[in-house]
């Protein structure tokens, strides 16, 4: 359940999620437990209460795209995870997420760089969500046989930042 999710989250993350205004966890669960019980993470306020990040086309597609190498890289990190080969989830975190990936786009025009035009807040969630990239790499890099548990809770660090930009901002 979401809250008891919430307690692994590093105090970093945790503060990033507090900071949310659209997070709004605490009310949501006396109104709808039982809805949030079974679909925490996609359960959205009725309003959107997102911020709107105005960002070029061109920005949009890069990010679009990083977005999708994201959503396959955790797949790919579950994979290796659930067939116990933490090294390879540690290797695949810190290529595709990982601190190393910070500044790839500088080599893009101006308007193709998703980071120019985001909020400071929203660009630090996004450095966090390298930051717990690398936590977690380091982690499997050094996980014996019975870490499963201690990679989850720290991969948790890397799926609470995109919940939290996600529940936070908006490009359209
Ligand atoms: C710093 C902010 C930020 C972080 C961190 C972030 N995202 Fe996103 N993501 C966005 C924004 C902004 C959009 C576009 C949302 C919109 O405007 O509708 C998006 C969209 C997406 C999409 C939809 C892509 C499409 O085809 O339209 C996927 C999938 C996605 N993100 C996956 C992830 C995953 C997985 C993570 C974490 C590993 C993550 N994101 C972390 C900001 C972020």
């Amino acid at each position: 359940m979401l809250n008891t999710n919430l307690k692994h989250l590093n105090p970093a993350t945790l503060s990033l999620l507090d900071q949310l205004r659209p997070w709004k966890v605490n009310q949501c669960r006396k109104s709808f437990p039982f809805l949030l019980l079974l679909s925490a993470p996609v359960f959205a306020t009725s309003t959107d209460s997102r911020q709107f990040v105005e960002m070029p086309p061109e920005a949009r597609a890069t990010l679009r795209a990083e977005m999708l190498e994201n959503q396959l890289a955790l797949h790919l990190i579950i994979s290796a995870l659930a067939e116990n080969r933490f090294a390879e989830a540690g290797d695949i975190v810190e290529k595709e997420m990982g601190i190393s990936t910070m500044g790839k786009h500088r080599k893009l025009p101006q308007n193709a760089r998703p980071g120019r035009f985001m909020p400071n807040e929203m660009h630090a969630i996004g450095r966090g969500s390298h930051v717990a990239a690398s936590d977690f790499a380091k982690l499997a890099n050094e996980a014996g046989p019975n870490d499963l548990p201690k990679l989850l809770a720290a991969l948790q660090n890397v799926t609470g930042a995109c919940i939290a930009c996600h529940r936070g901002y908006r490009t359209r």
